[in-house]
């Protein structure tokens, strides 16, 4: 497998083209951004440890019966992917309140949401990625009822296998974010897991160990990922 050209460079990610037309690599960078790209800064290690981390992740969600892109880990920062026609609709899951909601509804931080909730985003940054519903998408074309359904069906066992992973490193998976893609006519699992895309607290104390900490200024914020990585036992040099 030969890598080529740059197909398209994001806020933290590069993906290059290859020899072969259905694999792409993923370069995972060392840039951080949060508010729609507003706050960056470069962050010493982060690439590696998103890499290593979204390796781990992708690979426990296809055992467990998850269709992922992933392929497999080429470097340190890189890892060989499925090119797949991304849905511009980002999946997200909260089980307990914070970020966005907080804010949308004035709930309270930290209250348990049960049923956990569901909700869809637009990936557009220019329009600061606005709030969805199954409605637009259809009427839009961002998705048909069928992948719709099938990425909410994807994205609610996610959340079973990956609350249950962070339970036995003792901490909370407050919510996520999910991007799927087709791939020769399914929909698989795309992007990337790693605490860049979720909420992950400690059980005991509540600690944020997520991109809050990046958000919030609140500093320690790759120390953080090593340590949600340490206590799910990926090992990083
Ligand atoms: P976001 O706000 O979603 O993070 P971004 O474009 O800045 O947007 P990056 O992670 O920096 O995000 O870039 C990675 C890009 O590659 C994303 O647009 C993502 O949708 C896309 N992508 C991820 N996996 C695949 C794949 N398997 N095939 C094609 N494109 C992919
Ligand atoms: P949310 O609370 O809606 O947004 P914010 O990041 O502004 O607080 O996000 C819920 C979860 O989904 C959170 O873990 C971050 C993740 N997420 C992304 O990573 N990217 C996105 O574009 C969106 C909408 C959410």
């Amino acid at each position: 497998m030969e890598k080529r050209q740059e197909l398209y460079t994001g806020k933290a990610k590069s993906v290059y083209t290859t020899d072969d037309p259905d694999l792409l690599v993923l370069h995972f960078r060392d840039d951080a951004s949060a508010f729609d790209g507003k706050k960056k800064e470069s962050l010493a290690r982060k690439g590696k440890v998103n890499n290593i981390f979204n390796a781990f992740i992708m690979q426990r969600l296809e055992e467990a019966g998850i269709p992922t892109h992933f392929e497999k880990q080429l470097s340190d920062t890189e890892s060989l992917v499925k090119k797949m026609e991304m849905i511009p609709v980002e999946c997200v899951v909260r089980n307990i309140a914070a970020g966005g909601l907080v804010k949308r509804l004035g709930v309270e931080e930290g209250i348990s949401l049960n049923p956990p909730t569901f909700e869809l985003f637009l990936k557009n940054d220019e329009k600061g990625d606005p709030m969805i519903n199954e409605s637009l998408a259809e009427t839009f074309g961002w998705a048909t009822p069928e992948q719709l359904a099938e990425m909410k069906s994807l994205t609610f066992k996610v959340n079973h296998i990956l609350k249950q992973l962070f339970a036995e490193g003792d901490m909370l998976l407050v919510d996520y974010k999910l991007e799927f893609g087709v791939f020769k006519g399914d929909v698989i699992l795309g992007d990337e897991f790693s605490p860049d895309g979720c909420r992950l607290w400690d059980a005991h104390t509540r600690e944020k160990l997520d991109k809050d900490r990046f958000r919030q200024g609140l500093g320690g914020v790759i120390e953080a990922y090593e340590e949600v990585a340490r206590r799910i036992g990926i090992h990083i040099d």
